[in-house]
């Protein structure tokens, strides 16, 4: 999609649909400024055209009320759009950040529907929002993009569908600073998460962990990242016995994927904000758990629904958009970001219940059971975050199911040792709306993971509190002096389920969720 600004007059600006935001009171549509714009339009309807309607009766007799998310197409003959859809906003208050993109995700669908390719959207005045133009700007681009999030790529023989490329924002005065920067951030956050979405729905035989290695190395080299590639020789010297057991059992063999940004020259030390006042750019690591296939290992996961467990890399793909975000937006921040990728397969090398194996950190681990591999991936990779002592570690996994059955699918479980970045990520999450729910981590739940043959074993002793325990494991592989969160995803990383903005699949959750995190804790 192509966004925007122009301050040409909103009747006379030429385009497929015209849409209009309603906001409500007392459940009724308050359209002032609507009749305002449709009688002061100049535009001279073609010879011929259908009679001038009473806009106002076909849209109170029509039943349009302006309640949030409902849309109203109707024809008005005095604007060059011709097509106005009014987009209902609900009242004043109540309106959200989640709404503005949900809103933006109807209409875009309804403007495919209609085959509009040029589609002008007029902004709310200050007097009727709360928001300003910028982030309503951020989340309409969103809400519009992630909406028609690309499907069904591999289907052939599939017409390449129309769709709403042209949009406009349709600026009260001289084109804003502020608006500019609201498409900009719009347009890098819904890329970020559309990449994210784009590799959890690849199929496992597609996306291997060589091949995530490749995308990932294509998107750095396009954004200016720099990018290394760990393969197993590499692996080996450096002890990685956890990505090495999990890897053993597959023909693709595993990789460390490490991505990197670094502040430029102007943006680092001068920048403003809690950075500079520290006189340090602040440094974080994300790291996300790139299983690309799970089938438990020698572990065997039952049949059914197992195809879902192509999502197993969901971690590694919000890292990976959120590191493109963080990128394209250029934030004064030392990221490094770390995949640990494998596929969990049980073949005759395949790791065995009862193998104890040796981490990167040296510490031993027995392997009860071949299906919690995230943590046996996660450990080393957090081992790796933590040689060049970052701020802070942040890691993002389809850890547990037992997270899945403690939250639900709308929130993430949070865990960790930094309460700062606990509540960034709290914050981060309610702006985003990829929420998060803080659960409690304690060493009562580490003693659960210590081990009878080694130091560690890889389950706890029963299914209490999977979710925590999970996290305990790795809390293992984390210094004392670094503040670490840990998100389990495994419930909002994918879905069956089409939403507003989402169609069903993989949902990119986490990359906006992280990059949000970090522009909080560089600003
Ligand atoms: N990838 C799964 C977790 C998962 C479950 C993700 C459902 C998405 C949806 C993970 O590797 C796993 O198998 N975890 C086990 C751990 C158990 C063996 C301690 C689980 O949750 O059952
Ligand atoms: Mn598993
Ligand atoms: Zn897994």
């Amino acid at each position: 999609m192509r966004w925007t600004i122009t301050r040409t007059a909103p009747a006379e600006t030429s385009g497929d649909l015209l849409v209009f935001p309603v906001f409500q009171k007392d459940d009724k549509p308050l359209l002032k400024s609507l009749l305002e714009l449709a009688k002061g339009g100049t535009h001279k309807p073609a010879p011929g055209s259908s009679p001038m309607v009473d806009l106002k009766k076909v849209i109170t007799t029509g039943g349009f009320s302006a309640k949030a998310e409902s849309i109203f197409p109707v024809f008005c003959s005095r604007t060059a759009a011709g097509w106005l859809l009014l987009a209902g906003m609900g009242p004043t208050g109540e309106l959200t950040l989640e709404t503005i993109r949900k809103v933006a995700g109807k209409v875009a669908t309804q403007a495919k529907a209609m085959k509009a390719a040029r589609v002008l959207v007029h902004l709310p005045g200050p007097q009727e929002m709360l928001f300003d133009d910028r982030t309503f700007a951020r989340c309409w681009v969103e809400g519009a993009e992630l909406a028609l999030s690309p499907t069904g790529v591999l289907k052939t023989g599939k017409k390449k569908d129309s769709y709403p490329r042209n949009w406009k924002f349709l600026a009260r005065e001289s084109i804003p600073k502020d608006l500019q920067i609201g498409v900009h951030e719009g347009e890098a956050y819904t890329a970020g998460c559309l990449l994210a979405r784009e590799l959890v729905n690849m199929p496992p035989n597609y996306l291997t962990p060589n091949e995530f290695a490749s995308r990932a190395r294509k998107m750095a080299r396009a954004e200016g990242l720099s990018c290394t590639v760990l393969g197993v020789p590499q692996l080996k010297k450096l002890g990685m016995g956890g990505i090495l057991a999990v890897g053993q059992g597959s023909s693709n063999p595993p990789r460390l994927i490490v991505l990197e940004h670094k502040v430029s020259g102007k943006g680092g030390a001068s920048s403003k904000g809690k950075a500079s006042a520290k006189g340090k750019v602040p440094s974080i690591a994300l790291v996300g758990k790139g299983v690309t296939f799970d089938s438990g290992g020698i572990s065997l996961k039952p049949g059914a629904g197992m195809d879902e467990m192509k999502a197993d890399m969901g971690g590694a793909a919000a890292v990976l958009g959120a590191a493109q975000i963080v990128a394209r937006l250029g934030l004064p921040v030392n990221l490094q970001v770390i995949i640990p990728a494998a596929e969990n397969m049980p073949d005759g090398g395949a790791v065995k219940p009862a193998d104890v194996i040796t981490m990167a950190n040296g510490k031993t681990v027995e392997v009860l059971n071949t299906d919690a591999e995230g943590r046996l991936i996660l450990a080393d990779a957090l081992w790796y975050a933590g040689r060049r002592k970052p701020d802070y570690i942040i890691d993002a996994a389809t850890l547990t199911g037992a997270c899945v059955v403690a939250l639900g699918s709308h929130f993430a479980g949070l865990m960790g040792t930094g309460g700062e970045l606990i509540e960034t990520l709290r914050q981060a999450g309610g702006e985003t709306f990829e929420r998060v729910w803080h659960l409690p981590l304690v060493k009562e739940h580490k003693e659960i993971m210590e081990g009878t043959w080694s130091d560690l074993q890889n389950i706890g002793g029963g299914r209490e509190g999977g979710a925590m325990t999970a996290a305990a494991f790795l809390w293992n592989f984390v210094s004392e002096e670094t503040a670490w969160a840990h998100l389990d995803i495994a419930g909002p990383a994918y879905s069956n389920k089409a939403s507003a903005i989402c169609p069903k699949g993989g949902t990119g959750f986490g990359a906006r969720l992280l990059a949000r995190a970090v522009q909080i804790l560089v600003s």
